[in-house]
């Protein structure tokens, strides 16, 4: 079974977002995954999902109820088969501080949406616009997923 980690800079916008989304598309599919969520900053440590990105969640039937936010940790290199950020920035945060031979496992959320490969998904901290990025990870899921089941 794979082991997946989103990371943003809070996690309480976009990551715990994505954890939700892909947990509940993962099931649907029948795949099993292990499935968490993590913050590159310390700043909201113990908080639950922003009320934008809890609404995001309630309206997909997706339950959020032990949902904290944490910071990532030395440990989660070792577990994690995928450490998943959500813009560029957090990429070059996460690979300053990965332990020699984990990087590999690093890639942004959209670069492996044909046609997004570059982009960043928004933080809708500064935008406002949580269904922007729930669409965003939506149209990332199906990518995602097979690349969990096939490789
Ligand atoms: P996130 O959004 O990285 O998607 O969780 C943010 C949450 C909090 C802050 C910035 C971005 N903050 O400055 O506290």
């Amino acid at each position: 079974m794979k082991r997946v980690l989103f990371v943003c800079l809070g996690n309480i916008c976009r990551s715990p977002m994505a954890e939700g989304l892909m947990r509940a598309y993962s099931q649907e599919q029948g795949v099993p995954l292990v499935v968490d969520s993590a913050a590159t900053s310390a700043w909201k440590v113990g908080n639950p999902p922003h009320l934008g990105t809890a609404k995001i969640l309630r309206q997909a039937g997706i339950d959020m109820s032990g949902m904290r936010a944490r910071q990532i940790r030395l440990e989660d290199w070792q577990k994690y088969d995928y450490i998943i950020p959500m813009d560029h920035e957090n990429l070059a945060d996460l690979e300053s501080s990965a332990p020699a031979g984990h990087k590999a496992k690093v890639a942004t959320y959209l670069s492996v949406v044909p046609g997004k490969e570059a982009q960043d998904v928004p933080d809708p901290w500064y935008t406002g616009d949580f269904n922007e990025t729930r669409d965003l990870l939506q149209a990332g899921l199906p990518y995602w997923l097979s690349k969990f089941r096939d490789e």
